[in-house]
């Protein structure tokens, strides 16, 4: 693995520093190599070459703690208590911390792509990163930390399951999982208003409208790369789903944002169908 040191020099990948963010469970060195892997792209610094190899993707390296727990073996708690509160933002610290692997993976992992796709998830990473560190702080002042409590399992392994097709990745990252928080987070932000969390309110306003972007991102690259495969976009992302994505579909579904981050009718008509199924 690469040292920080060599990224203060003037070796300035893309890949060089995923492999830095990917290989590393520091939480701030994490944090501070993503938004200075966005500085140099701004100062049109960040180089992409075309060579390189991934590795394995189980060899990703994650911090010693949050413990991760199975679904059914976290603990609940409602949210009108201090702890459900913790619990709650702990939860959402959590999944922007697993999002900004997520978006280091995708570029790391799928090699020979235009450099516009590894800037775009770069963009992504580092708004990961400064979503992470709101939630956090948000977080460290109901005291707690992240890490404090146990985290989801689950969503890394939606990575390790698409680790070998960019089409794969996209129908079931941004396009799924992504876009199930467009589902749900108007509601999160409507329960935060009632109990007068305005600070809360704001970073998932904040957060809700970046993660348009970030799904609407994954449908042009989606469409792009399926088409440039040759396949019918619409049902090759039909076919994907239903092979790497365990489980039915949960709605209701946000169809006017949804429409907005790229997904057609005929998607989200054929994800309601599924509902009823
Ligand atoms: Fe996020
Ligand atoms: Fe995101």
């Amino acid at each position: 693995m690469r040292g920080f040191s060599v990224l203060e020099e003037h070796v300035h990948s893309i890949f060089d520093f995923a492999e830095c963010c990917l290989f590393d469970g520091d939480v701030e060195r994490k944090l501070a190599l993503t938004h200075r892997a966005k500085q140099i792209l701004d100062n049109g610094l960040l180089k992409f070459p075309v060579e390189g190899d991934p590795g394995l993707i189980a060899s990703t390296v994650f911090p010693d703690k949050p413990e991760l727990l199975m679904p059914r073996d976290m603990p609940r708690r409602r949210l009108d208590t201090m702890e459900g509160k913790a619990a709650f933002f702990h939860a959402l610290a959590h999944i922007e911390f697993v999002a900004i692997y997520l978006a280091w993976d995708i570029i790391f992992r799928f090699r020979g792509l235009p450099d516009e796709f590894y800037r775009d998830w770069l963009i992504i990473a580092d708004e990961e990163a400064q979503h992470f560190a709101l939630i956090r702080k948000h977080l460290q002042s109901l005291g707690f930390d992240y890490g404090d409590l146990p985290a989801h399992r689950g969503l890394w392994s939606h990575a390790e399951d698409t680790a070998d097709d960019i089409l794969a990745r996209l129908a079931v990252v941004p396009r799924c999982m992504e876009a199930r928080g467009l589902d749900v987070t108007p509601a999160m932000i409507g329960k935060l208003k009632t109990m007068g969390d305005e600070t809360g309110v704001e970073i998932l306003t904040r957060i809700y409208q970046d993660e348009v972007g970030h799904v609407e991102r994954g449908s042009y690259w989606f469409n792009l790369l399926a088409k440039m495969e040759g396949f019918d976009p619409e049902r090759h992302y039909k076919e994907l789903i239903l092979s790497h994505y365990q489980g039915k579909p949960r709605g209701p579904f946000n169809r006017e944002v949804r429409i907005i981050a790229g997904f057609s009718n005929n998607e989200i008509d054929w994800l309601e169908e599924r509902l009823h199924e």
